[in-house]
């Protein structure tokens, strides 16, 4: 708030007029990401982002098609709401985009197992591009949330998106990671939910806590496609990149460094993991524990064996736990994952009163 005061005080303008505050904040943001992710636009919001890096993978590849997961979720515009098979609007989806079921270790189709499972689901990204050859259609991205927010949270067998990835690349297509819900810390166990794997995207889009609040968003990546777009395109964004949103943006750098919060997610994340784990001992509805650092999900079942999933019972937990004052979302296909997904400084104490309720909601049930 300091920060975006001292800003507006001073001064704001759109970027057609130079002003360092965007240089500083650039080159502070694309430190924090891996060597080749060194160039950042900056917009106002999610969806904002991802139109943007669609065009810029359109663009340079010549490619038309998008691969996306068969529930997500990327923004609200035309062209994003025609790929989120999440919420499918009343347009209906684009013709240019194939989907894919990302694999859940808790839930995996009949026939494949742990070991197999990265290659069986990889599959399925090879079929979406055989049918873009089928038609003709070139490849130009895969764009997932690198922790699948919206799709549950599902436990990825390890190489699984290193794999889909590679066969887009192979195709001529890039990789697009959206992090505008894993970003920022949450995991705990990096800046950017990607470095959870060994993989590093072609373009990167940002948002939600990007200006903790304030619309602030952008594409960061490898500058050689995003400076080839930007011969081609004039890309211009009347309030994306102004110095008060910049000095916001800079502020929350500040804030994730200064008050500890990637390793407070870890380490708050990994005791609430552990303690929610351990409520799975009493409660015979929680199905499985999955997510990591400051985002967490918990599947209730009816029954363990045959795993059906509890909307009901979630319904009633996430009711139980408003009328306790404990705020809770549901997320994924069958909406029986609990999303924990709490403030970055919340804090040990904060999660024994989150867990005693839930466990409270629970025993009520
Ligand atoms: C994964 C993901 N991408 C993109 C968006 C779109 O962001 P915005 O609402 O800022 O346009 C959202 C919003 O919920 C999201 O969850």
């Amino acid at each position: 708030v300091e920060a975006l005061c001292c800003q507006a005080r001073t001064l704001n303008l759109s970027t057609r007029y130079l002003d360092e505050t965007i240089l500083r904040y650039a080159e502070r943001l694309t430190a924090t990401f891996d060597i080749g992710l060194s160039m950042a636009v900056f917009c106002c919001s999610g969806t904002e982002a991802n139109e943007l890096a669609l065009r810029i993978a359109k663009a340079c590849t010549g490619g038309q098609g998008i691969i996306v997961t068969d529930f997500c979720y990327h923004g609200n515009s035309s062209t994003i709401a025609g790929l989120s098979t999440a919420y499918p609007g009343p347009e209906g989806s684009s013709a240019n985009v194939r989907s894919f079921s990302p694999p859940d270790l808790y839930r995996l189709r009949t026939g494949v197992n742990a070991e197999n499972a990265a290659d069986a689901y990889a599959q399925d990204v090879q079929a979406a591009l055989d049918s873009f050859a089928a038609e003709g259609i070139r490849p130009a991205a895969i764009i997932v949330d690198t922790l699948f927010s919206v799709e549950g949270l599902p436990q990825l067998p390890a190489g699984f998106l290193e794999k889909a990835v590679a066969q887009v690349r192979a195709a001529g297509g890039i990789f697009v990671a959206d992090e505008v819900q894993p970003g920022f810390g949450r995991t705990g166990e990096a800046m950017w939910g990607y470095q959870l794997y060994d993989l590093v995207p072609d373009l990167v889009t940002l948002g939600k806590p990007m200006g903790n609040g304030h619309p602030l968003a952008g594409v960061v990546g490898r500058p050689e496609l995003i400076g080839a777009f930007g011969g081609k395109a004039n890309y211009f964004n009347t309030f994306g990149g102004n110095p008060v949103s910049c000095a916001v943006g800079l502020a929350v750098l500040d804030v994730i460094a200064d008050e500890g919060l990637v390793e407070n997610a870890q380490q708050v994340g990994k005791y609430m993991k552990e303690s929610l784990a351990q409520l799975a001992t009493r409660h015979d509805v929680i199905g499985d524990v999955k997510g990591c650092g400051l985002f967490l999900g918990v599947e209730l079942v009816k029954d363990r064996t045959s795993k059906a999933p509890a909307p009901e019972v979630t319904r009633a937990v996430l009711n139980g736990m408003r009328e306790r004052g404990v705020l809770v979302a549901a997320t994924g296909r069958r909406d029986v994952v609990l999303k924990i997904r709490p403030p970055m400084p919340f804090s040990f104490e904060h999660a024994d009163l989150l867990l005693a309720t839930l466990d409270e909601t629970l025993r009520a049930l």
